[in-house]
């Protein structure tokens, strides 16, 4: 399979030192006019624009054109099961955040106004899909960026006996950040600081406030015992280092988020070998015979899983969906498109549910496969950003991170974890001597397990 842009197959890498592509600027735009007669004609507008990149390299979006551009990025992801509801994608323009200390006031913004806690009007758990665009990145300029594949993850920490409390898929980034001053409580659900690079500040290190981290705790409806697990998942997934690109303007840092669709929590982050790994335990706890595969031991405990996952959210009040309504969706999102003349460009592979597949409608057919922008994109190096938490590994295998980075003085102050300051005043930061940005260097991407449904929303 080597379609350009599935799996990972990028179209073709991101050259951030390139000018914008005036014909990928006139399509997005001829498109974004085309669809919004309200912006009036088009043809003015690709003059400004035409003469903005022969200027500077690059042009600036209006208001009406990032908001239309990110929501038909969400539209044009092909491996988001979601799509139903691309229209209704919150845009905030964040193009003027600077400093990390704005950045991360914003981040914080974001994850209250998704998760429902930003307003007295609205119930904690009504989530919501948003997206924060930061500032474009200029040709051949630096760029802000958050590390993190997440605004929320929780972090493994691997135990002398080598096994590991946590989440396994981010044992390396938690391993950074304690380099980089980090204090962790040590526990299986310790939610990671937020790594925040800009050119001028390096990178600095995040605790996200309390109010910003909407958890649900579970349990099982009928298993009184399920509770004592002390399993939790957060509610809102963030993607944070996914580039999102409109019209040939490419924006690094454009977190974004959805509500959970249940087997993303319960038939992967808790049940896969490689994380939680929490299939063989439930089994055990259900008394399950698991002398051979044929006792269909796992099938059983991963419904059991996937059922606690649903019913927590539901009694907390905290949106989530399951795989057969949100099947169903996407095939009326596919009937919808259709009828405005639009294909729906989509991977079996993630699309299909990661549980009971072929219990649901969208495993029973072929799906259109291509790469249609505006979109977005995960890069080689914020890949392996995202699972080392430092450079060292995107430019070489060299396990050692660059010196500058290893530690903060053991003297300086740590930042509570539990620290919850308002809006105006963020959490002092975790302040990081501040490190040379190394020049850009070919990268050599360490294998890492995928990401699922990228995706800004299920519903
Ligand atoms: N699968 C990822 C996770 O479990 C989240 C990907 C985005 N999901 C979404 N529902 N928008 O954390």
């Amino acid at each position: 399979m080597t379609t350009p842009g599935y799996r990972d197959v990028p179209p073709q890498s991101w050259d951030p030192n390139a000018p914008v592509d005036f014909a990928e600027a006139e399509d997005f735009l001829r498109m974004c006019y085309g669809d919004n007669s309200k912006l009036g004609s088009v043809e003015p507008r690709l003059a400004v624009v035409r003469a903005q990149i022969a200027a500077t390299g690059t042009y600036v979006h209006t208001p009406d054109e990032l908001a239309y551009g990110a929501r038909v990025a969400w539209r044009n992801s092909s491996r988001c099961i979601g799509r139903l509801y691309w229209r209704s994608l919150v845009v905030l323009d964040r193009r003027r955040a600077r400093t990390p200390e704005e950045i991360f006031a914003l981040i914080v913004r974001h994850l209250c106004m998704a998760g429902g806690t930003a307003a007295a009007n609205r119930e904690p758990g009504a989530i919501r899909p948003v997206i924060s665009v930061f500032p474009q990145a200029q040709p051949g300029r630096p760029y802000a960026r958050i590390w993190n594949e997440q605004l929320i993850r929780y972090a493994g920490y691997r135990d002398v006996n080598g096994g590991v409390t946590g989440d396994p898929r981010v044992v390396r980034f938690t391993e950074s950040m304690r380099d980089l001053g980090w204090r962790g409580k040590g526990d299986a659900f310790d939610v990671l600081p937020v790594a925040i690079e800009t050119p001028a500040h390096g990178v600095r290190l995040f605790e996200l406030p309390e109010r910003a981290v909407l958890e649900v705790p579970l349990a099982h409806p009928e298993f009184g015992w399920f509770a004592e697990l002390g399993l939790r998942w957060h509610a809102v997934p963030a993607i944070s280092n996914m580039r999102l690109t409109i019209g040939g303007v490419h924006y690094p840092l454009a977190p974004f988020n959805g509500w959970y669709m249940g087997t993303e929590i319960g038939a992967r982050n808790l049940a896969d070998p490689d994380r939680y790994n929490m299939i063989p335990v439930v089994a055990r706890l259900m008394g399950l015979d698991t002398s051979k595969p044929g006792t269909l031991w796992r099938d059983r405990a991963l419904v059991e899983l996937n059922r606690a996952v649903l019913w927590s959210f539901e009694r907390a009040g905290v949106k989530i969906t399951d795989h057969h309504t949100e099947s169903d969706r996407f095939l009326a999102h596919i009937r919808n498109e259709a009828k405005a003349g639009r294909e729906v460009p989509a991977d079996w592979s993630w699309i299909v549910p990661p549980m009971s597949g072929g219990a649901t409608g969208v495993f029973h057919r072929y799906y259109h496969e291509a790469d249609e922008r505006p979109n977005f994109y995960l890069d080689p190096e914020a890949r392996a950003l995202g699972v080392h938490g430092h450079r060292a590994h995107t430019a070489t295998e060299d396990p050692t991170p660059p010196t500058q980075t290893r530690r903060e003085p053991a003297t300086a102050p740590q930042a509570p974890a539990t620290a919850s300051p308002s809006l105006t005043t963020p959490t002092p930061p975790r302040r990081i001597p501040t490190q040379p940005v190394p020049p850009a260097a070919p990268t050599r991407v360490a294998p890492s397990p995928t990401l699922r449904p990228a995706c800004p929303v299920r519903h």
